[in-house]
């Protein structure tokens, strides 16, 4: 019943339309896909909403290679599920037609995975300075994750990878120098990671380890870099070095 009357409502704005085709033409209207940018975990689904100025003379249409699901719709706007998204990048675009006019609209759709988890090695102390080392293990995509250290509770280490150009799913691993100071023993670390999706930041933190001491041989820490290196190619370290290079790419951008 409800869609007789919205038909009937469309014909008989459609007529109108006609009669006052030269006064029309030059009304504008605007299409609106929401949200525009939206990140969802590989396999689920997501709703998008068509909206227009009203009346919604012609039902929009909805141009994607996403699975289709439910449809919603209200007086200016159709809301349509897309199901089972699993490419990383997806678009899907509105369109609607009025007065021979045609508009659209069009909105992103990705998909992340938090880490498949977060482990902070025993602090290792060599020459009074410890090497904090934190694996980020299988997270993407990887230029939205932001690693921090906290000492105690204080802030002592912040990585943003918004420069990363990688597209696949990666392990990183942050490494940071801090100095041993008597005030810092037996204070808890953690490693903390956020991913800075569309519309929603995801986050979660490694278990505590101490600053104890803990002095190395050079032997064993000879074989502990001799081990990273052999993953080299599939982890990705980084320094201060990428990131001032990653900065001054930005700042010259
Ligand atoms: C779609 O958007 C319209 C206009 O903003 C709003 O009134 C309507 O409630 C939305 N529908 C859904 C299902 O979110
Ligand atoms: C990432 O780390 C995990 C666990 O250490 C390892 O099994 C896997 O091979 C690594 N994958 C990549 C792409 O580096």
């Amino acid at each position: 019943m409800g869609s007789a009357l919205l038909l009937g409502l469309g014909l008989w704005l459609g007529s109108f339309g006609l009669g006052a085709a030269g006064a029309r033409e030059q009304v504008p209207f605007w299409v609106r896909l929401s949200p525009e940018q939206v990140a969802v975990l590989p396999g689920h689904s997501v709703w998008l909403n068509c909206s227009t100025s009203c009346p919604l003379v012609e039902k929009p249409s909805l141009q994607t290679q996403l699975q289709r699901g439910q449809t919603l719709s209200g007086p200016c706007w159709v809301s349509y599920e897309l199901l089972d998204v699993r490419a990383r990048n997806s678009t899907a675009s509105c369109s609607v037609t009025r007065a021979g006019e045609t508009r659209g609209a069009t909105a992103r759709i990705t998909t992340y995975k938090p880490p498949g988890g977060v482990v902070l090695e025993p602090p290792v102390l060599v020459g009074g300075v410890y090497t904090l080392r934190c694996h980020i293990i299988h997270v993407f995509p990887v230029n939205s994750l932001v690693v921090t250290l906290r000492l105690g509770g204080r802030l002592i280490s912040h990585d943003s990878l918004e420069c990363f150009e990688g597209q696949n799913m990666a392990n990183v691993t942050v490494t940071h120098q801090w100095p041993a100071r008597p005030r810092d023993l037996w204070q808890p670390l953690t490693c903390h990671w956020s991913l800075h999706l569309p519309g929603r930041v995801v986050h979660s933190s490694s278990a505590p380890v101490t600053l104890a001491v803990i002095a190395w041989s050079s032997q064993s820490k000879a074989l502990a870099c001799t081990s990273i290196a052999a993953l080299g190619g599939l982890l990705l370290a980084l320094g201060g070095a990428y990131l001032r290079r990653c900065l001054a790419r930005k700042s010259q951008m």
